[in-house]
C-alpha cells in the first residue's frame, strides 16, 4: 500500500464557501455521516502519508476543533486571508518545515466523493511516469467555471491550467478540466511556488501556474484522467451537497450489494459511510442506517427504520424500529414500532415487540416483552416473558433505580415495577399489580386491591336506563333457564 507513499497530503479548506448560506463552514456539512473534509481526510488517509495538513482560514476554530475531535493526526496550517490555492499551499509547505522531499498530494476539502483509488491511482501515475507534477483531470460535460487542461496539440502532453476566467473563447471550450487533485515532487513544489505571480483576473497566487513554471524549467508535467468525473465534484451550495450525498449513497449501497446485501429499494434507503454489513442481510425500504451501525449476516431490516449506532445480530429482525446504541442479538426480534435507546441489549432471540420503549436495559436470551411498554435501567434474565403494558418505574422524580428481574419468570399484564425492586428466579406476578417490594423467587406477587362487586347497583342507581333493562333481561333469562 505504501508503495507511492507520499510525504504529505494537504487539504486547501480556508475558503468560506459563501453560497452554502450558512452558518457552519462549508466544508464541516454533513452527507453520508461524515463532514465534507472528513470524507477527503479519510481517502487521504489511504495513501498512508506521513503527514497530513488542511489548510484552514474561515472559521478556523471551528474547523480545527473538528478535526481534532474526529481525525486525530492531522495538523493544521492557518491562511488568515485567502490569497489563492498557491498561497494556500505555501502556507501548508511552511508548516511542515520547508524541506518536504518525496511526494505531495494536494486536494480540496470540499470533494467528497474523491475515492482513496482514486488517489492512490494518481500516485501510482506520478511515480510511475516519473512526473515532477500530475494533475488529476477528468472529461465533464460542462466545464464552466473550472480550470481547463491545455494540452500540446501534437504530443497530447500537458502544457498549461487556464482558469475559466482568463480562458480565451477557444480555451473554454475545452471539456477536460483541472480536478483541483495534484501530485507534486515536494522540493520542486517549493521552489515553484517561490516564482508564482498574482497577475491574473483574481489577483490570486494560483497552485495550477506551478505546472507551467515546472514545464518551462523543462520538469515532466503529466496527466491522470479520472474514471468517473462524478468523483471530483466539489460543493459550492445545497444542491450540489444533496447530489453528492445522493451520488455516495448509492455507491455505498452498491458496494454492500456486490459484497451480498439485498437492497429491496435503494432509492429510498440511506446509509452512512461507516456502516458495515455482512452477506445476506436483508434492508427493506425507507432504511436509514447510520454512524456505527453493523448488520450481522441475515439481519433483516425495515421497513422504516432508522438505526444509529447499532448493532443487529444474525438473523435478527427490526421491523419498523427507531434504535440508537443498541445492541440486538442474534435471531433477535425487535418491533413493528419500537424504540430502543442507548444501552438496550437484547440476548439471543429476545423480543422487543409492538409499541415497546427500552433503555439501558439488559434482556437475557429468549425473554419476550412482546407489547406496549417501558423497560428503562433494567436487567432481565433468560426465558422470562414480560406482560402486556407494563412499565419500569425508574425515576422517582430525582433519580433513576434499576429493576432486575430473574430467568424464567412471568409477570402479569399491567404491572408497575417502582424500582428499586428484584423479582427473583421463576417467579410470577399478577396482572394489574404495582410491585414495590422484592418478590422472592418462585413467589406468586399479587399487588392490587380486591375486587368488590355490589348486586343491584344498576337498577337502583340508574333506574330505567338501557344498562339497566339489559341487565334485567339477563336477570330474567337466568332465572327462565333455571
Ligand atoms: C480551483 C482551481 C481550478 C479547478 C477547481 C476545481 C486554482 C487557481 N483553480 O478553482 O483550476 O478547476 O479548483 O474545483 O487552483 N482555498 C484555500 N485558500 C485560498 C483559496 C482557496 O484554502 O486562498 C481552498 C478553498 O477552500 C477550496 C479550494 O482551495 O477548498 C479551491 O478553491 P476555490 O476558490 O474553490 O478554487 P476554484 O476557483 O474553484
Ligand atoms: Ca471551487
Amino acid at each position: 500500500m505504501s508503495a507511492n507513499r507520499p510525504a504529505a497530503v494537504v487539504v486547501l479548506a480556508a475558503g468560506e464557501g459563501t453560497r452554502m448560506k450558512s452558518k457552519t463552514p462549508k466544508v464541516l456539512h454533513e452527507i453520508s455521516g461524515r463532514s465534507l473534509v472528513g470524507h477527503v481526510v479519510t481517502a487521504a488517509r489511504e495513501l498512508d502519508p506521513e503527514h497530513l495538513v488542511v489548510v484552514v482560514g474561515h472559521a478556523a476554530d471551528q474547523v480545527r476543533g473538528h478535526l481534532t475531535e474526529r481525525y486525530a493526526g492531522t495538523r493544521t496550517a492557518f491562511q488568515a486571508e485567502q490569497n489563492g490555492t498557491g498561497h494556500a499551499v505555501r502556507i501548508a509547505l511552511d508548516e511542515l518545515g520547508q524541506s518536504v522531499s518525496g511526494t505531495v498530494v494536494v486536494v480540496c476539502g470540499d470533494t467528497p466523493l474523491l475515492s482513496g483509488e482514486t488517489l492512490t491511482e494518481l500516485a501510482a501515475t506520478h511515480a510511475g511516469d516519473g512526473n515532477a507534477v500530475t494533475v488529476l483531470t477528468a472529461e465533464v460535460p460542462d466545464s464552466t467555471g473550472y480550470g481547463r487542461i491545455v494540452r500540446d496539440a501534437g504530443t497530447g502532453a500537458v502544457t498549461a491550467i487556464v482558469e475559466h476566467k482568463d480562458a480565451t473563447d477557444g480555451q473554454r471550450a475545452i471539456r477536460e478540466i483541472n480536478s483541483g487533485v495534484f501530485a507534486f515532487d515536494g522540493q520542486l513544489l517549493a521552489d515553484a511556488l517561490g516564482k508564482v505571480r498574482t497577475d491574473n483576473s483574481q489577483g490570486e497566487e494560483y497552485l495550477t501556474d506551478v505546472l507551467g513554471i515546472l514545464r518551462e524549467a523543462g520538469h515532466r508535467v503529466g496527466a491522470c484522467v479520472a474514471g468517473d468525473h462524478r468523483e471530483i465534484l466539489g460543493i459550492n451550495n445545497r444542491v450540489q451537497l444533496a447530489e453528492a450525498r445522493r451520488l455516495l449513497n448509492i455507491r455505498l449501497l452498491e458496494r454492500a450489494m456486490m459484497a451480498g446485501v439485498t437492497v429491496v429499494d435503494p432509492a429510498s434507503v440511506l446509509v452512512d459511510a461507516t456502516v458495515t454489513f455482512e452477506p445476506d442481510a436483508i434492508i427493506h425500504p425507507g432504511t436509514q442506517l447510520l454512524g456505527l451501525t453493523r448488520l450481522a449476516e441475515g439481519a433483516e431490516v425495515g421497513p422504516n427504520t432508522r438505526l444509529r449506532d447499532t448493532v443487529v445480530g444474525p438473523g435478527a429482525r427490526v421491523d419498523n424500529t427507531v434504535a440508537d446504541s443498541a445492541e440486538i442479538g442474534e435471531g433477535a426480534s425487535v418491533g413493528p414500532f419500537a424504540y430502543l435507546r442507548p444501552g438496550t441489549r437484547l440476548g439471543k432471540k429476545a423480543k422487543a415487540g409492538t409499541y415497546v420503549e427500552m433503555k439501558n436495559a439488559s434482556v437475557g436470551e429468549g425473554t419476550k416483552v412482546p407489547h406496549l411498554s417501558y423497560v428503562g435501567d433494567a436487567t432481565i434474565g433468560d426465558f422470562t416473558n414480560i406482560g402486556a403494558a407494563s412499565v419500569f418505574v425508574n425515576y422517582d422524580g430525582e433519580a433513576k433505580h434499576h429493576t432486575t428481574i430473574g430467568s424464567h419468570c412471568k409477570t402479569g399484564s399491567d404491572n408497575m415495577f417502582v424500582a428499586p425492586v428484584t423479582v427473583g428466579d421463576g417467579a410470577y406476578t399478577a396482572a394489574g399489580s404495582v410491585i414495590t417490594k422484592d418478590v422472592p423467587a418462585g413467589s406468586l406477587a399479587v399487588a392490587r386491591g380486591q375486587q368488590r362487586n355490589i348486586e343491584g347497583w344498576v337498577a337502583r342507581k340508574r333506574p330505567g336506563s338501557a344498562a339497566a333493562q339489559a341487565a334485567a333481561a339477563a336477570t330474567d333469562k337466568a332465572s327462565g333457564e333455571n
